[in-house]
């Protein structure tokens, strides 16, 4: 059987500048630049900023990529680029490298859906893989699956009829969920991004401190719903403001804030409780299904991983969880999503007229 291709992936939607070289589901190297450094200032990403250092960082990046797997770029069969949803400034420079090398080199390109790609980002492994450390299933998961992308600027909930045929099954309605808990590490100044920040100190809490509501939505909903526990949050922290002045015999008594920790660990009992309500009523939903993949920077976080554990195990789910350098963004999951699109196709390579996409697909 012929080797499958080398393939180069590039990332650049938000704040990761990333390449990788990947043969199928194997990572031979992942690059990774953040740049958390220049966004830190304003607890967010700005854009401009953002497609800036990308345009600075990407040929060493790549260049880093190649050197670290020991390929030349005239070894790369194929390039792979996540060209959707994003920031489009960001977007744009990843594209616009990816096709310029595609081009240079007469090798196909194919481009991949960010949010798609974050759930084969369990499916791969090193190539360097040390022994002890936690070993993915490389080996094609059970379909029908179900799909769970927990990030940043994502929260979505997916059928999986195979790594390539997804169709969404919910979304969050307002804020992503490590948009919450990177607005509750600001409100606590702890630093950003804030979500591995709050999974720190939230170990050290009690998660029955604060009374959070576990957002349900209408009944059978497979949406996400984040603002009101960032709000309620915020009043937890600060009290509820009060819009009449209180009443001259019953002075209001001081609002007591919850410990940072308590606080941290509170939020997260419900943040997560959240998510499993979702999985259990998809679950519901649509019984055939026989693994569950997840991905995305939230899927670093421990109450997570442990609760996803503890439900795949009561479910009979085969759990497919991203080693720790693949939940948060990474070029190796556009490679490895991109291979298994290239494969599946009657045809090699996309034109290369296709656009940088800033919104989400479905
Ligand atoms: O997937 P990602 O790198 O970017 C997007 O596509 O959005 O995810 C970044 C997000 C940030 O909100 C960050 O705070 C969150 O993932 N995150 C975590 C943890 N590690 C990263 N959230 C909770 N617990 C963690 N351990
Ligand atoms: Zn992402």
């Amino acid at each position: 059987m012929p080797k499958e291709p080398l393939i180069l992936g590039i990332e650049s939607s938000c704040d990761e500048t990333a390449a990788a070289v990947v043969r199928g589901r194997v990572v031979l190297s992942s690059v990774v630049a953040s740049q958390h450094e220049l966004h830190q200032e304003y607890a967010g990403v700005v854009p401009e900023i953002a497609s800036r250092a990308h345009a600075e960082r990407l040929t060493p990046v790549v260049t880093a990529a190649l050197a670290r797997a020991g390929v030349r770029l005239a070894d790369i069969g194929a390039a792979a680029v996540g060209h959707r949803p994003g920031l489009i400034g960001s977007l744009l420079v990843g594209v616009s490298a990816a096709k310029a090398l595609a081009w240079s080199l007469g090798i196909p390109i194919v481009a991949v859906d960010h949010v798609h790609a974050h759930l084969f980002a369990g499916c791969m492994t090193f190539s360097t893989h040390q022994p002890g450390q936690h070993e993915p299933n490389v080996h094609e998961p059970a379909f029908p699956a179900l799909g769970l992308v927990v990030s940043g600027g994502h929260t979505s909930l997916y059928l999986m009829r195979s790594s390539t045929n997804l169709t969404r099954l919910g979304a969050t309605i307002d804020d992503a969920i490590g948009e919450a808990y990177d607005k509750l590490a600001s409100m606590l100044g702890l630093g950003f991004p804030g979500g591995p920040l709050v999974d720190k100190l939230a170990t050290t809490g009690n998660d029955r401190a604060v009374d959070f509501p576990v957002s349900r939505l209408a009944p059978g909903s497979l949406d996400f719903s984040f603002s009101g526990l960032k709000t309620a949050a915020l009043y937890a922290l600060q009290g509820v403001p009060q819009t009449r002045p209180p009443h001259p015999d019953r002075p209001r008594p001081p609002h007591v804030a919850p410990s940072a920790a308590d606080l941290c660990a509170s939020f997260q009992h419900a943040a997560v409780g959240a998510i499993t309500l979702k999985l259990l009523r998809a679950l519901d939903q649509h019984p055939a299904c026989r693994s569950l993949l997840v991905g995305g920077g939230v899927s670093a976080n421990s109450r997570l991983r442990a609760e996803l554990a503890t439900l795949a195990r009561a479910r009979g789910l085969d759990l497919r969880l991203p080693q720790m350098a693949l939940c948060v963004d990474n070029a190796a999951m556009i490679a490895g999503l991109g291979a298994q699109l290239l494969a599946s196709r009657s045809w090699a390579s996309e034109d290369l007229g296709f656009p940088a996409v800033p919104t989400t697909s479905l």
